[in-house]
């Protein structure tokens, strides 16, 4: 069932090229997708999921939704048990030999705890990211002067090409997400997964965090799939939204067509588990 509620007064700022955007191909392409740890934990049933070029999609669900899952079973860390999933051009049922590691070279992540390497510099840990696509190299000695300029490139992109000197785990939480973010485009991803982000982070770093990950979806052209516990945000800084429950689609619409009533089934039941109150506020 998709559930979509048109909106009188279309507050969002939707990506001005969403119509263009669906004239290509996807970059991500799921169709049916069963995801099944055994026979007694199927998560993911059934799922559909399309990401297209230079757009931002919230993913959303209570815990235990299968988000997390949905993510891992793109980049292979999840068994794709069913159906059908092609992920910047590979078909993940169908990998050669060294193809996984493509798909992941093309996969830039971005995690709730940032996963940065805290007695490393934050360039350093910027530098990182291109260790995906260079084969093995010493970790201090092996990046050239190419990698460097282009990690404080971006370093000055995210805002803290001040910081690069100093160690990641001395930087706010905010400021260390910055710094994997600047890490994941290092790769040069083709896609970029963002696993809660910004669970850990005080309300106006979520907001500037997210804000980053949508501009350079927009301004990169590439998707950004954004998994969010707080619906204001997902609403406030997404392009579309898809939302799971107990590891189905459940809703899966533009977000100027959505707004939180629209949103609520997600949720529906949660209550008692504690989980919706979360969700809702603001
Ligand atoms: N490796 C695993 N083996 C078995 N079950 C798992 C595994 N990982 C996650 N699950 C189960 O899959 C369901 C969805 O988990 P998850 O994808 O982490 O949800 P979310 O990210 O939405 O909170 C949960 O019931 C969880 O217990
Ligand atoms: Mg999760």
């Amino acid at each position: 069932m998709t559930l979509s509620k048109p909106v009188a007064n279309d507050v969002h700022a939707p990506n001005p090229n969403t119509d263009e955007i669906r004239q290509q191909l996807p970059l991500v392409s799921v169709r049916n997708l069963k995801v099944a740890y055994n026979e007694d934990a199927v998560v993911l049933d059934g799922v559909d999921l399309e990401l297209f070029p230079g757009e931002m999609v919230a993913l959303l669900g209570s815990s235990g939704s299968g988000k997390s899952t949905l993510m891992k079973s793109l980049t292979g860390f999840a068994p794709v048990s069913g159906g059908e999933a092609r992920v910047v051009g590979f078909d993940l049922k169908n990998l050669q030999r060294g193809q996984l590691r493509d798909v992941r070279a093309s996969v830039g992540q971005v995690f709730q705890q940032f996963n940065l390497v805290g007695r490393l510099s934050v360039l350093t840990n910027v530098l990182t990211g291109a260790l995906h696509n260079a084969g093995p190299l010493n970790l201090v000695g092996g990046f050239t002067s190419a990698h460097r300029k282009r990690a404080l490139e971006l370093l000055d992109r995210v805002g803290i090409a001040h910081k690069a000197k100093d160690q990641a785990r001395t930087l706010s939480g905010g400021q260390q997400q910055r710094v994997a973010i600047a890490r994941a485009l290092m790769q040069s991803p083709k896609l970029i997964l963002a696993d809660e982000p910004v669970a850990s982070l005080d309300p106006k770093m979520s907001h500037s965090v997210l804000e980053l990950l949508q501009q350079i979806a927009r301004e990169d052209g590439i998707p950004v799939l954004v998994s969010l516990h707080v619906l204001p945000l997902a609403l406030q800084h997404s392009d579309r939204i898809i939302g799971l429950r107990h590891g189905e689609v459940l809703v899966s619409a533009p977000t100027r067509q959505l707004d939180a009533a629209a949103l609520q089934p997600l949720y529906e039941h949660d209550a008692e588990e504690g989980d919706a109150d979360g969700a809702l506020a603001a």
